[in-house]
């Protein structure tokens, strides 16, 4: 475990606050709502997701591959609803702990911009999915409709990744989840208030495991 691992996980509740209260938990709340059953979450992080669990969710399965993350993850567990069974496992998303079809939704938030192959983790998610689930997902991306924006994401990418737990600013991850198989019925393009502006364009939605 590094420590540049360690201090990722010790600031990344503060630096994410200002972007959650002004409106990041609420977008949160909106993919997550009526969610149901076996919900998987990819790079759980610290637990932003926790608060905003449904109470119609039976099983959580909470995963990431940092040690750290999952250290305050699990001291706020809390936060989940009465009656949901939770499980907490270190694994990255390109290996999660279900078998084919297990899981009838699975949640996104922040996580396909660090990892180092998204067609990968999406095709573990339609493996885990059942036919027709559900990808909920929150996640920012190139700036395409901004093009100095975009022009600075494309400057940062080379340094950015080593200082912000491996994430790249100018993936195009709506047309990746379309790529691997996924019917994109609901999808929102939105600059996120309070956001550091390299990573302000965010897109959030579902997407269906398409059959
Ligand atoms: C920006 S944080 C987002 C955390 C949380 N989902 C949230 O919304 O606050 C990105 C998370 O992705 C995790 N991550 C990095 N590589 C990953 C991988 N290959 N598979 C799954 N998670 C990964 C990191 O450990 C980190 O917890």
């Amino acid at each position: 475990m590094s420590i540049r691992d360690r201090l990722f996980a010790a600031v990344f509740d503060k630096v994410m606050a200002p972007m959650e209260e002004a409106g990041l938990a609420a977008w949160r709340a909106e993919v997550m709502a009526d969610l149901a059953g076996t919900v998987v979450d990819i790079g759980s992080g610290t637990g932003a997701n926790l608060a905003h669990v449904p109470p119609t969710v039976d099983r959580l399965i909470l995963t990431d591959p940092s040690a750290p993350m999952l250290e305050h993850l699990r001291a706020r567990l809390d936060e989940v609803p009465d009656g949901v069974d939770v499980e907490v496992v270190r694994a990255p998303a390109t290996s999660l702990p279900l078998g084919d079809g297990e899981a009838d939704a699975v949640t996104s938030m922040l996580v396909l911009c660090s990892v180092p192959d998204v067609q990968a983790v999406l095709a573990e998610v339609r493996r885990v999915l059942k036919p027709g689930g559900t990808f909920a997902f929150i996640e920012h991306v190139a700036a395409d409709d901004k093009p100095d924006r975009l022009r600075w994401q494309r400057r940062a990418d080379h340094v950015w990744p080593h200082v912000a737990g491996g994430c790249r600013l100018t993936r195009r991850t709506g047309d990746d989840i379309a790529a691997a198989g996924f019917e994109v019925d609901d999808l929102t393009r939105e600059s996120a208030r309070k956001a550091f502006p390299l990573v302000r364009t965010m897109i959030r939605g579902r997407a269906i495991s398409a059959t």
